[in-house]
């Protein structure tokens, strides 16, 4: 083994940098026989001691991880600080001109950056990994880029994040709303005191964006992906899908198509009989499609202190060992930038509920919307009748073009009989 040490710096003491800190320094003995040589941290940055329960006084400490990223004598430096733009970004600037390499979980400033982030190590000759950034503890991009490196990859989707994923399992398995069950996680510690990332979907976002460029060797193009978050979900639909022989998740789908990229995050029904519908809780999952492969279903824990902190370590010990992949699966000049295609030409089954008054000749004029927009019924539920009041009904559709589907919507909402917004949620063979 050469005793030449692999010296690291770590920006970022929240939650993943002390699992960071607490992987390497427990396992440093074997992840020394593992890179052939010992992997230890040189330098570690944070605006604080307090509250650190591990013990950072062997390293060099910067208050300042700008300072760090240009002056430590690390070989690699990780970056935990989060954040697509400001400190993170000019950290991760400044490593990778320095001629550093960089691991990193931050999945905003992957999904905002990567391609200008990928250049800059390329000219420096380092690497970039970012394994933390999607589904945590999932190996998905080392995945991707190594094991699927001989395969046409066609479809990447997947339950991409677990705060969602937590709350629609409770709200299924205790017939609850959102809003309570949101309360709950948040005080529970899965949820941030400002979930917004989580529950509109953006979170997800990013980490499909990244996906797709590593499946399909494109650009990243997160401003384009279409997000829907899971806050309109309601406890009726769940008992709806759940009696249709469906869950629903919210799933990011990437599919390649001739020409064009489809990037979408929604909340889906997906068959209780596909893999996905059964992972539950914080839990998150992917879905790979490749021609050799055919279908590939990896499944664990998208965040945490030392789930998050296995896949930087994870990084680091590919890099320490001499490993070196293109960024995005390809050399940064060989990134293809493909359109997004327009959600109205996405082709699928869909769910619709309706409430509306059951009278006669009602649901003959809501066949009508639908046959005059090209859309196919495959079958419908209605429970209960109470004189004067609304019914809900639901159906699902056979496959048909999202612009059919919008229309033959509009034209039901417009019936007098019809007396809320129909909701709509997209089914997916996952
Ligand atoms: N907030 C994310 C989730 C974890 O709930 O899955 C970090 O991406």
């Amino acid at each position: 083994m050469s005793q030449e040490p692999f010296k690291v710096a770590i920006a970022g003491l929240g939650t993943v940098g002390g699992g960071t800190v607490k992987v390497l320094r427990d396992h440093a003995d074997v992840i020394a026989k593992r890179c052939g040589r010992p992997v230890v941290i040189s330098a570690v940055s944070a605006l604080s001691k307090d509250g650190l329960d591990f013990d950072v006084s062997g390293y060099e400490w910067y208050g300042d991880a700008v300072d760090m990223a240009n002056n430590c004598d690390a070989d690699l430096l990780v970056e935990l600080i989060g954040g697509s733009d400001g400190i993170a970004k000019t950290v991760v600037e400044a490593a990778l001109s320095a001629g550093r390499h960089v691991v990193t979980a931050n999945k905003a400033l992957v999904a905002h950056h990567g391609a200008a982030l990928d250049k800059l190590a390329e000219e420096n000759n380092v690497s970039l990994n970012y394994d933390a950034a999607v589904a945590g503890g999932i190996p998905v991009i080392k995945t991707i880029r190594e094991s699927l490196a001989g395969n046409n990859i066609t479809k990447v989707q997947g339950i991409l994040n677990g705060t969602c994923n937590y709350i629609l399992t409770t709200m299924r398995e205790e017939g609850r709303d959102f809003a309570d069950v949101l309360k709950d996680a948040q005080e529970l510690g899965y949820a941030e005191a400002d979930p917004t990332f989580d529950i509109e979907g953006i979170d997800a976002a990013h980490k499909l964006a990244i996906l797709a460029s590593v499946a399909f060797g494109v650009e990243i193009n997160f401003k384009d992906v279409h997000v829907e978050g899971i806050t309109h979900v309601s406890a009726v639909d769940i008992q709806f899908a759940e009696e249709l022989g469906y869950r629903i998740k919210l799933l990011g789908v990437a599919l390649r198509h001739n020409g064009t990229v489809e990037q979408r995050v929604h909340p889906t029904m997906v068959p209780l009989s596909a893999p996905i519908s059964q992972v539950e809780g914080v839990f998150n999952s992917t879905v790979i499609d490749g021609d050799a492969i055919d279908t590939l279903v990896l499944v664990g824990r998208g965040a945490g202190e030392l789930p998050t902190a296995s896949a930087v370590v994870g990084d680091i010990c590919d890099i320490a060992r001499g490993l070196s992949v293109p960024t995005f699966s390809v050399p940064v000049n060989e990134l293809k930038q493909v359109p997004t295609r327009a959600m109205s030409e996405h082709v699928g089954a869909y769910y619709v509920r309706l409430s509306l008054m059951d009278e006669p000749g009602v649901f003959a004029d809501v066949a009508a919307a639908l046959r005059d927009h090209n859309v196919s019924m495959e079958a419908m539920i209605q429970r209960g009748r109470e004189k004067g009041k609304p019914v809900p009904v639901v159906m699902t559709t056979h496959e048909t073009s999202e612009a059919n589907m919008t229309a033959a919507l509009a034209a039901i909402e417009a019936l007098d009989k019809v007396v809320e917004p129909p909701r709509m949620i997209r089914i997916e063979n996952a």
